[in-house]
């Protein structure tokens, strides 16, 4: 738990982020629901909400994947962060201060190394924040004189310039780095944030990584300077059109899109995004009115980008560039989009080859038509495929008609495909059952192929890359399913019924409780007993488990759910029930232990120790097994402990 953020500031975090609000600021749909709030499930693709957040117990689930967890596990997901990271990011948003690292911890080791990996990314986001500010200055106080006078012939409103803090790297080798040094920043942090390069000829001496260009910074969603595009101001210039920064620490070029800090509102408000190639782009639809633009920078949008928007909206307009290039990445965007369940509209710039070139051609009116003008990705798609060709000709239909159907067979919604279907029979004149057989013959197998090629196949992987530890190191309720599932039905009794929470606290010996969520969860309510705090339970569950390493799922799906009322029957009949098969999980896992140490151990004196103990377990085994024989075997019910496994596994509770 707590690494080296102390526990009382994780409690105080966990205090004040309000887990509604926090989810909230990512997935602006999420809505009242009873007690509770719900949503579609940012982390897989759905239509019907099944993502719940429990504001009582400060959990969230997907009833539709099953992920769920706290508030911390929330940021950790859905900012693919550590938890460290995830706390930082509260601990800001709640205005909560973390101590200086120096009075923070004892000091082991890797504790150390953590604190300075995490400091070092701090001092890399502090680093790019402030670079920010001086390339503005230098593009507004004169000091990159060659790139202000380029600025001045993109005729860029000034308000936009301000906002999106366009900036200038003057044309010097070291600028930034004597800059930064005077500021106190390392050679290793500048290196870390990717803004310097060593030179070839002298190992040891930096440069500048960006040098004699105009400045956009890259903002993460949050609103944090994360990188930064850097476009040369001469054509003469070498290093390419635009130079952007590498992947870092607090830089993943797939998880951004571009705008999104300054678009999220607007998208939420219009019900739709609009998304083009560049940052000059998403700069001009904003300064035009259309402040739902986003860019992927570049014509490749990728899946990881395709799911951030999937919080925000399903509809989408591309503002492409009206070359090959752009056309090209239309449909290689529809073959990721789609399947996702977006829909899809595409603005055309009669008026300039981008929304940049038509805002400064035909101005903002212009621009906004063209986005209120965009017409359906089916009917582009058409239009163009028609463009020029003999519709009269039976085997000009066939050829459009196909290449049709293998977009319109991308939507996961049988209702979409059907309405494009009767569409398309509609506008080529065929009959929509000559096109369902035409899709019968494009068979599922070659969709799927199709999906494969342009890597949509991967749209149900999830977002955040698993951070769970190799099988071997699991605790066994997390290991097991059957004692995760008798468990969690422990836990839902006890959590209903006081009487069976007494129960288990006079039965269920702590040995028997690891790590896992689930058995933290038990422990708690045990405890939570003990402390005449037994309503505040699920509360109490959901701090303890701040931090936690375990996928919390599937305990958020016991916790989210309504509570429901058993009979003190049920209740203790299911609390007996689940007792004895933890009970016999929890004897069959020693012997497991006892008969891989015993195959191990060479004959001798050791080794008939495990064996008598072997068979001292296998009858406690055979007496929960067979009640019958219990008295037989022994009595009390320590007998199912001996000594020296007792503590073997006892729960981690702080
Ligand atoms: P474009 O070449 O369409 O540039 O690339 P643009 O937005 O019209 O830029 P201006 O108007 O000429 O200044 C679109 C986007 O692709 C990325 C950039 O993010 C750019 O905004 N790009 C382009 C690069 O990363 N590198 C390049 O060399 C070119
Ligand atoms: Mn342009």
């Amino acid at each position: 738990m707590g690494r080296y953020i102390p526990d009382q500031i994780i409690d105080e975090i966990a205090a004040r982020a309000d887990i509604v609000d926090v989810v909230q600021s990512y997935i602006p749909s999420l809505q009242h629901a009873g007690s509770r709030w719900k949503a579609c499930c940012p982390f897989h693709q759905e239509k019907t909400p099944s993502f719940i957040v429990n504001p009582t117990s400060n959990t969230f689930h997907c009833f539709g994947c099953g992920k769920g967890g706290n508030v911390f596990t929330f940021v950790m997901m859905i900012e693919n962060l550590q938890f460290p990271d995830a706390a930082q990011m509260l601990a800001r948003k709640y205005n909560v201060i973390i101590p200086e690292p120096e009075h923070r911890h004892s000091g082991k080791k890797d504790k150390e190394a953590a604190e300075a990996a995490y400091n070092l990314r701090e001092r890399v986001f502090l680093l790019h924040e402030k670079l920010a500010a001086w390339y503005r200055a230098n593009l507004v106080n004169g000091s990159a004189a060659k790139a202000a006078e380029y600025f001045k012939t993109r005729r860029m409103d000034p308000v936009f310039a301000e906002r999106f803090m366009i900036g200038a790297a003057p044309d010097l080798w070291d600028g930034m780095i004597q800059w930064a040094k005077r500021e106190g920043f390392t050679i290793e942090e500048m290196k870390e944030a990717r803004l310097v390069s060593e030179s070839r000829q002298t190992p040891g001496k930096f440069f500048d990584f960006f040098r004699n260009r105009l400045i956009f910074p890259i903002w993460n969603e949050q609103g944090r300077v994360v990188g930064f595009s850097a476009r040369q101001i001469d054509p003469e210039q070498g290093g390419g059109k635009y130079v952007n920064s590498s992947e870092s620490v607090i830089f993943k070029k797939s998880r951004i899109l571009y705008g999104l800090n300054f678009a999220r509102q607007e998208i939420a408000k219009k019900g739709f995004a609009v998304i083009c190639e560049g940052q000059m782009d998403v700069i001009a639809m904003h300064s035009a009115g259309c402040a739902n633009a986003v860019a992927a920078q570049g014509t490749a949008f990728g899946n990881e980008q395709a799911m951030i928007l999937h919080r925000h909206t399903e509809n989408i307009t591309l503002a492409l560039d009206s070359d090959s290039a752009g056309v090209n990445a239309i449909l290689k965007d529809a073959a990721i989009l789609l399947p996702l369940g977006f829909t899809l509209k595409v603005a055309r710039f009669p008026g300039g080859k981008d929304p940049d070139e038509l805002l400064k051609n035909a101005g903002a009116e212009a621009v906004r038509k063209a986005v209120e003008d965009a017409e359906d990705f089916f009917a582009f798609l058409l239009a163009r495929e028609s463009e020029n060709q003999d519709l009269a000709q039976p085997a000009v239909k066939t050829r459009i008609a196909e290449k049709l159907l293998k977009f319109i067979m991308l939507p996961e919604s049988e209702v979409a495909r059907d309405s494009y279907i009767q569409w398309l029979a509609a506008k080529l004149g065929l009959e929509a059952k000559a096109m369902l057989a035409e899709v019968r013959r494009i068979s599922a197998k070659e969709a799927r192929k199709n999906r494969f090629q342009h890597g949509a196949h991967e749209r149900r992987k999830p977002e955040a890359e698993s951070t769970a530890p190799p099988p071997d190191t699991l605790p066994e309720s997390v290991a097991n399913p059957l004692l995760a599932k008798a468990l969690a039905e422990l836990l839902e009794v006890i959590l209903s019924d006081s009487d069976a929470a007494d129960f288990v606290k006079a039965e269920l010996p702590p040995e028997m409780l690891d790590n896992g969520p689930f058995a933290v969860a038990v422990e708690t309510v045990i405890q939570s007993r003990m402390n005449d705090e037994w309503e505040d339970a699920p509360a109490v569950i959901a701090r303890r488990l701040i931090g936690c390493e375990f996928d919390c799922g599937p305990l958020s799906a016991v916790l989210a759910a309504e509570p429901r009322k058993h009979s003190r029957s049920y209740c203790a009949k299911t609390a007996g029930d689940c007792l004895k098969r933890i009970r016999i999980l929890f004897v069959e896992k020693q012997l497991r232990e006892l008969k891989k140490n015993f195959a191990a151990t060479p004959p001798g004196a050791e080794r008939n120790e495990l064996l008598k103990k072997t068979v001292e377990l296998t009858r406690a085994l055979n007496a929960l097994n067979h009640p019958r024989l219990r008295e037989k075997a022994t009595s009390g019910k320590r007998y199912l402990l001996p000594d020296d496994t007792a503590t073997t596994d006892a729960a981690a509770t702080d």
